[in-house]
This record gives structure tokens, sequence and C-alpha cells, in this order.
């Protein structure tokens, strides 16, 4: 009997646990009220009285070894549980961080300046706020001029001659104030128009203006840059061009490209034409290079400017605007790129 005693305290040494269920298995098996410490006081009675004493202490030490494993068990338990709620579960396995993905405007934007990149075409920036001179008169937009209005200008209040840059071409202005001739830059930036929000318009968007100034420089030139474009960006090589009106080129042109008529979705998004605008371009009127003190007469240049937003929503069938600027991730995680 001693011996089964003993063998039972050794066995409750040795028990080991991490779960709650099984903590109060071992108590119930020890100390519950039908348990093996209850049959064992029972059997006490039937003890020779010479072997009571000792019967007695090894019971009790049985019944001190249970209740010291329960508590101890308990206390470990509790330790870990807070342990976790402070570091998290520290034995978990590392997992692979979920990297972020570049935001599709930035993602389009790379690819038009890795495309102008190829053919020498530095990356210029200029700011976003703006005086009167940048944006406007040096364009040959004077005061009064009605082209203003179709730019629907947010100013500061307070001072008319500063503004929110209504195009990037206001950053043509100031490189060509600092640089001198050939100059091949392209300027990429966000503007600013107060028009109202749609799923085709917003009032902050983005640009990316091209420039170049050299001797010579002819229209031919500029239709074969825009013709290498549209095939690195789109795969299309088939363009048109518009004779169009801006008051800082002459001639000026709008640009279409043939998107097809394959699909439904072609059909919609070229209203039935096949044909889509992408931008605006021109040769630099020489009042403009004259304002930014190059000589017209002895060198030429032309100029374009497109939406960046508006070559995303090609690219990536977007069909609305407003989706680049609510930062959903589900959204946004679908674009992933290595530029
Ligand atoms: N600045 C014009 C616009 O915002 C685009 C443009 C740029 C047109 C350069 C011609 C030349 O619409």
């Amino acid at each position: 009997m001693l011996e089964k005693i003993t063998g039972l305290i050794d066995e409750v040494k040795n028990f080991e646990t991490s779960s709650p269920e099984e903590i109060e298995n071992f108590r119930i098996k020890y100390l519950g009220s039908k348990g093996i410490l209850k049959d064992l006081f029972a059997e006490f009675k039937n003890v020779p009285n010479e072997q009571k004493k000792e019967f007695g202490q090894t019971i009790n030490l049985l019944k001190k070894s249970a209740e010291e494993k329960v508590n101890t068990l308990k206390e470990a338990l509790e330790s870990a549980i807070e342990d976790k709620g402070v570091y998290g579960d520290l034995t978990r396995p590392s997992e692979p961080i979920e990297l972020g993905s570049r935001h599709p405007i930035s993602i389009v934007k790379n690819r038009i300046i890795e495309v102008f990149n190829r053919i020498g075409f530095t990356v210029s920036e200029g700011p976003e706020i703006e005086d009167d001179w940048h944006n406007f008169t040096a364009l040959n937009l004077p005061e009064y001029h009605p082209a203003r209005d179709m730019q629907d200008t947010f100013f500061i209040e307070k001072n008319p001659d500063t503004l929110l840059r209504t195009h990037t071409s206001s950053v043509q202005v100031r490189y060509m104030e600092k640089n001198e001739p050939p100059i091949r830059t392209i300027s990429p930036g966000r503007v600013f128009r107060n028009e109202d929000i749609s799923a085709r318009a917003h009032c902050i968007f983005h640009q990316v203006e091209g420039l170049y100034i050299d001797t010579d420089v002819s229209f031919a030139d500029l239709k074969q840059t825009l013709l290498y474009f549209t095939k690195e960006m789109f795969g299309k090589s088939k363009i048109r061009l518009r004779p169009s009106y801006f008051p800082f080129t002459e001639p000026s042109a709008e640009v279409d490209i043939y998107w097809g008529l394959e699909t439904e979705t072609d059909y919609r998004i070229t209203k039935g034409t096949g044909w889509l605008e992408i931008m605006g371009c021109g040769m630099v009127d020489p009042n403009v290079l004259k304002n930014c003190n190059i000589d017209p007469t002895k060198y030429s240049g032309y100029a374009f400017g497109m939406g960046i937003e508006r070559i995303a929503m090609l690219l990536y069938q977007i069909p609305d605007i407003r989706m680049f600027y609510e930062n959903d991730v589900r959204f946004l995680e679908q674009f992933k790129s290595v530029i």
C-alpha cells in the first residue's frame, strides 16, 4: 500500500502540462470529491495502528504534492497568457512580411520617365504653388486672355498672383529660364483645377510635360517622338494628330492613338470610334521662347503634356478616376511593379 502511494507521489512530481483542461483533470483525479486522496483517507481507518503514523504522513505528502503541482501549473499557464498579451506568441514561427505595392500613378509615372530617359530626356520638377508669370503670362496667356478660363484656377484669395499650378507647363518656363538649349526634359507633377469631381475628372491630378529645344527642331521630330512613346507605352503604333489650340504652342495638336475596336470595352472607351485622345502638343510659340530668354530666331522646339491618371486608366482599365485617391488597399494591392 505504502509503495503504491509513493509511486503516486512520483507520478504527481513528474506530471507536466500546459493545457488548462489537463490541469483540471489532474486536480479532479487526485483532489476531487471522488478522487484518489478521498479513497486513501477512507482507507485510513483500516490501516493497522502501528502503521497509521507513516501511512498518514505519506498520504499528506501526496496531498501536498498534488496541491502544489496544480498551483504551479496554473501559475505557469497564467503568466504564459500574460506574456502573450505583451509580446504576442513568442514561439510562433516567423512569417514573410507583407510588402507594400507602389501606387498605380507612381508606376505609370515611372514608366513614362523610363521611356523618355532612353531617348535622352532628363527629369525636372517645379513648385506646386506657382506665380502668375510661370503658370500663365510667360506661356502666352496674358491677363484677360480668354483661354485662362479653360483652366479653372485655384487662386490664393489674398494674393491673386499666387495660385496652385493648373498644368506642368509652368515647369518648362522655369527650366528654360535656367538652362540653355539644347534642352530635353520631362516634368512630372501634381496639378490642380477647380473642377467638379466625377468618374472622369478630379480637382487634383497628375501630368507629365515634355520639352525639347534645339536648333532645327521640327514638327516631324515631335511626331516621331510621340510615335516612339505610344509604341513603348501602349504597344500601339497608329497615331493621329488633330489640329488644336494652346496659347503656348503654334501649331498645336491633340494626339489620338488607335486603340482598336475588338472588345466591348474598346467600344465604350473610344465611343465607338476606335480612337482615344491621350495628350496635347505643339511647337513652342516663339513668344514663349522669348519670355524665357531663348532666341527664337536661333532655336525652336516642341512641347507636349499628358495626364497620368488618364494613361493609367487606359492601361489598367480603371473605370473611375476617384479610385486613385481613395486608398482602398483592395484596389492598391493589385498593382505590383519593379519600377
Ligand atoms: N498644358 C496643357 C494642358 O494642361 C498640355 C500641353 C502641354 C499642350 C504642352 C501642349 C504642349 O492641357
